[in-house]
C-alpha cells in the first residue's frame, strides 16, 4: 500500500481520538453512559464496526459481564473465563483478532451476520479487568491500526476507572 492510501486508512482513527477523549472527560455522566457513547461513536464512524461493546470482570467471579454496547442487543451478557473469543482474552491477556469466525471452534455466535471479531484486553494498573469487543459483518476487516487504536481507547478508558 502506498503512503497516501495508508494515511487515508488511518485518518478516521486519528479524527476520532479527540472525540473519544471528550466523551470520557464528561464527568457529569456516569462511566457506563460515557462508555455507551464511545461504543456509539466507534460504531457510527467506522463502517466495518457493526457491534461494539465493553465487557468487565464480574466482581470476584471468573466471568465477564457486558457493561456498555452499541448495536443489536446480545444474549451473551455473561461470558465465563475461557469461553468464546472474549473468555479466552480474559485469560490470555492478549489481543485476539479473528479474520473469520467460522474458523474458530471456541467461539460464541451473537448473530449470523458476524464474519469477523476483534477483542482487545483493558488493563488497569497492569491487571486485565475487561475488554473492548468489536463484531464485523465484513470478512477479515481488521489490521494492526485497529489494534493500536483500540489499545489507545482502552488506555483512555482505564484513566477514568482509576
Ligand atoms: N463472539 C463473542 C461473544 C460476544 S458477542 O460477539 C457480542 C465470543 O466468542 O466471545
Amino acid at each position: 500500500m502506498n503512503t497516501f492510501v495508508t494515511n487515508l486508512a488511518i485518518m478516521p482513527f486519528e479524527r476520532l481520538k479527540p472525540e473519544v477523549k471528550a466523551i470520557l472527560e464528561e464527568k457529569n455522566l456516569s462511566v457506563e453512559h460515557r462508555l455507551e457513547q464511545v461504543c456509539e461513536v466507534l460504531r457510527e464512524n467506522i463502517p466495518y464496526y457493526d457491534w461494539v461493546g465493553f465487557y468487565f470482570k464480574n466482581g470476584d467471579k471468573e466471568e465477564l459481564k457486558l457493561s456498555a454496547f452499541a448495536g443489536e442487543p446480545t444474549d451473551h451478557t455473561i461470558i465465563p473465563f475461557g469461553k468464546g473469543i472474549c473468555g479466552q482474552v480474559a485469560v490470555s491477556n492478549k489481543n485476539f483478532v479473528v479474520p473469520d469466525v467460522k474458523a474458530q471452534n471456541n467461539y460464541i455466535a451473537c448473530s449470523i451476520h458476524v464474519k469477523a471479531e476483534i477483542v482487545i484486553p483493558l488493563f488497569l494498573n497492569g491487571e486485565n479487568i475487561g475488554q473492548i469487543d468489536i463484531d464485523s459483518h465484513t470478512p477479515d476487516p481488521f489490521n494492526i491500526e485497529d489494534e493500536h487504536f483500540l489499545q489507545w481507547v482502552n488506555e483512555e478508558v482505564a484513566k477514568i476507572l482509576s
